[in-house]
C-alpha cells in the first residue's frame, strides 16, 4: 500500500527455503519516471532489513529519503526481503507459527537458509548472475555470515554494501552493552534453562500493543517526552537534528517486528565472547551441528565479494569501535569504510538528508563497479 501510494510498481513473490518457510519477497522493479521498459538493464539490489523490524524500514520516508525508492528511481530492480518470523514472512510448509518449533532459529539459520534461498530467487527472477546485499544492522551480519560459511555464494553477489555494521557487538554502548555485559553475562544460566526447557518463542508481536500506549505517555506526561528521548539515545546514540520527529507514528507503526527469542540469545553470545560464531546449544547438538562441543567462529577471510561499510560515530547500537577493532581486522580483503558524521543506529534509515550522506554515494559506488 505504501509503495503503491507513491505511485511505484510492486510484485510480491514467495521464497521456499531448504528448510520449509516461506518468506516473503517485495520486489520494485523500476522507478516512476523510468516506466516498464523491459529492455533496459537495471541491476538487482537486494535490500536486507535489521532485527526487530522488516522490509518497510526502506520506505519510512516520503521517496527523496527513503533509500528503497532511491534505488528504483537511479535504475536499480529493488528487492526487500522478509526473514523469517518479520511481520511479512511468517509462513511454513508444515509449522505453524504458534508452534514452538518454528521459532528455533536465530542468525545462523537466517544466513545458512533465509540468505541463499532469497539471493537465488533474485537471480531467477532477473536472468542476472549477481546481485548487490545491501544489509542494515543484523542484514549487514547475515551478509557476512552467509559468505563466511556459504562460499560460494560469494560469486552471486556483486558487492556486500553494509550500512550500519554489525561486529560481535561486545563495543556497544549504552542499553545494549547493559543487556550483554550487565544481564546476559550474569543470567546465561537462566536463559540455558529456558531454552532446553521450554524450546523458543516469538518476541515482540505482543509489544506494539503495548508498546503504543507508552509512546502515547511519552507525549502526555510531564518530562515524558525527555525520558522517551533517553531510552532512544541510550539505545542508538543521540539522532541527528534532520530526524523527522513529526514522523515517528508512521515509524512505530512498523516496528517492532518478530523474531525469535533464540535470535536475540545468540547476538548476546556474540557480544559476550567478542566474536561472530555459531549459536551454543549445548555441549551435545554442538558436537552434532559443528564437530566439536563448543560452538565455532564465522570464518571472515572466506568472504572474497567487496565490502563496503557505512558507520557513524554517534552510533551506540553498531559502534566506531565494533567496526576498527573487529571488523576491519576480521575481513581479509580490501573494505572501503565510509563514516557518516553526526549519524546514530536510526539515523541511515530515517534522516530527511541520508540521501546526500548514504545513498546518493551507495549508488556512486555501484554506478563505478558496474
Ligand atoms: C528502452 O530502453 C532501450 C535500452 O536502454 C532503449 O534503446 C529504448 O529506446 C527504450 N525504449 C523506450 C520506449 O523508452
Ligand atoms: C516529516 O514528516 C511529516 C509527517 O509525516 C511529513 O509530512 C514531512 O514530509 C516529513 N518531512 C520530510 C522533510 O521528509
Ligand atoms: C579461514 O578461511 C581461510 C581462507 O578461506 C583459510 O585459509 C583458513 O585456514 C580458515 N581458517 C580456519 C580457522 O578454518
Amino acid at each position: 500500500e505504501m509503495i503503491r501510494y507513491w505511485g511505484y510498481p510492486i510484485e510480491t513473490h514467495d521464497v521456499i527455503t531448504a528448510d520449509g518457510y516461506i518468506l516473503n519477497l517485495f520486489r520494485i522493479p523500476h522507478g516512476r519516471a523510468s516506466g516498464a521498459n523491459s529492455s533496459c538493464y537495471r541491476p538487482a539490489i537486494l535490500l536486507v532489513h535489521g532485527l526487530g523490524v522488516s522490509s518497510p524500514e526502506w520506505l519510512m520516508n516520503p521517496p527523496e529519503s527513503s533509500p528503497a525508492y532511491i534505488f528504483a528511481d537511479t535504475g536499480f530492480d529493488v528487492f526487500l526481503m522478509n526473514h523469517r518470523g518479520s511481520t511479512y514472512s511468517k509462513r511454513h510448509m508444515t509449522l505453524m507459527p504458534w508452534d514452538n518449533k518454528y521459532w528455533q532459529f536465530t542468525v545462523d539459520e537466517l544466513a545458512k537458509y533465509d540468505a541463499p534461498a532469497v539471493i537465488d530467487k533474485v537471480l531467477a527472477l532477473t536472468g542476472q548472475h549477481a546481485t548487490y546485499w545491501v544489509g542494515n544492522s543484523q542484514g549487514t551480519l547475515t551478509g557476512f555470515m552467509a559468505l563466511a560459511d556459504t562460499p560460494a555464494y560469494n560469486s552471486k553477489v556483486k558487492a556486500l554494501i553494509q550500512v550500519g555494521p554489525v561486529g560481535s557487538s561486545y563495543y556497544s554502548k549504552g542499553i545494549f552493552e547493559f543487556l550483554i555485559h550487565g544481564v546476559y553475562k550474569y543470567l546465561k544460566p537462566i536463559a540455558d534453562f529456558y531454552r532446553v526447557a521450554f524450546g523458543a518463542h516469538e518476541i515482540s508481536q505482543g509489544i506494539p500493543l503495548l508498546f503504543r500506549p507508552l509512546i502515547k505517555l511519552c507525549l502526555i506526561i510531564p518530562l515524558g517526552r525527555e525520558v522517551c528521548e533517553s531510552v532512544v539515545h541510550l539505545s542508538f546514540g543521540p539522532v541527528a537534528p534532520t530526524f523527522n520527529t513529526s514522523r515517528v507514528g508512521v515509524y512505530l507503526s512498523h516496528a517492532p517486528s518478530g523474531t525469535s527469542t533464540w535470535n536475540i540469545l545468540h547476538l548476546a553470545q556474540n557480544g559476550l565472547h567478542r566474536r561472530v560464531e555459531h549459536m551454543d546449544h549445548n555441549p551435545l547438538e554442538n558436537l552434532q551441528r559443528y564437530g566439536q562441543e563448543t560452538p565455532t567462529p564465522y570464518n571472515y577471510s572466506n568472504i572474497v565479494a567487496p565490502v563496503y561499510l557505512f558507520w557513524g560515530p554517534n552510533d551506540w547500537g553498531t559502534t566506531q569501535d565494533d567496526v576498527e577493532k573487529y571488523l576491519l581486522k576480521e575481513l581479509r580483503n580490501e573494505v572501503g569504510s565510509f563514516e557518516v558524521p553526526g549519524y546514530n543506529h536510526l539515523d541511515f534509515m530515517l534522516a530527511t538528508d541520508n540521501a546526500d550522506k548514504v545513498w546518493n554515494p551507495i549508488v556512486e559506488i555501484v554506478r563505478n563497479l558496474e
